[in-house]
């Protein structure tokens, strides 16, 4: 399957979830099994090539493309949690997005000094929830040399910030 095959799996909804946002929306490319595969199996020959030792996934949808990336390549998966949902003392952080603002958090215990991780999500657009995610990864003692999505929004220049930041950044579909 080639990248404009998996492109056409991406619908796009207007107005949601605020006028003027253009909604990228992986589900449809999920729910086709031989897409969501080739994804994933798209996304783990990059993982493999970062040599990485665990994916962080950022919720809710990072989880999914990054638990199964990170069971295709058998590395661990690190969730990066909406507030309140670490039964742990957390590293938190707030952040802004296209659409609104919230927070992320992170158990620090899950992330061994040093250990390089590889960032993953399935969209970047303005790049508020990775830099968030980076930061705490970081602050963790993490290493983030790569990032990782299915989907790129480039005119909002998340990509670019993450790269200012240090991070390689790959995506697998850009969306003008
Ligand atoms: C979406 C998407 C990314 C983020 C990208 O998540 O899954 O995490 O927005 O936007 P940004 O680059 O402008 O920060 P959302 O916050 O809608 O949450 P969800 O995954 O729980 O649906
Ligand atoms: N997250 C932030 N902006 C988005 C968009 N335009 N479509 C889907 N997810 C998003």
């Amino acid at each position: 399957m080639s990248p404009d095959d998996l492109k056409a799996l991406v619908r796009s909804i207007p107005d949601f979830p605020k006028p003027g946002i253009l909604f990228r929306d992986v589900t449809t490319l999920m729910s086709d099994g031989p897409g969501f595969a080739a994804a994933v199996a798209m996304l783990a020959q990059r993982v493999e090539a970062a040599g990485a030792q665990a994916i962080a996934g950022i919720e809710a949808r990072g989880f999914i493309f990054g638990a199964a990336v990170a069971a295709h390549c058998g590395v661990g998966f690190i969730p990066v949690r909406k507030p309140g949902k670490l039964p742990v003392p957390v590293l938190a952080i707030d952040y802004a997005l296209e659409y609104g603002t919230d927070t992320l958090e992170v158990d620090p215990g899950a992330i061994a000094d040093g250990a390089r991780i590889v960032l993953m999500d399935d969209l970047i657009a303005t790049g508020g929830t990775a830099m968030a995610a980076l930061e705490l990864i970081r602050q963790a003692g993490g290493i983030v040399e790569e990032a990782l999505f299915l989907v790129d929004l480039p005119e909002l220049g998340g990509a670019s910030r993450l790269r200012e930041a240090g991070v390689a950044v790959e995506a697998l579909l850009d969306f003008p």
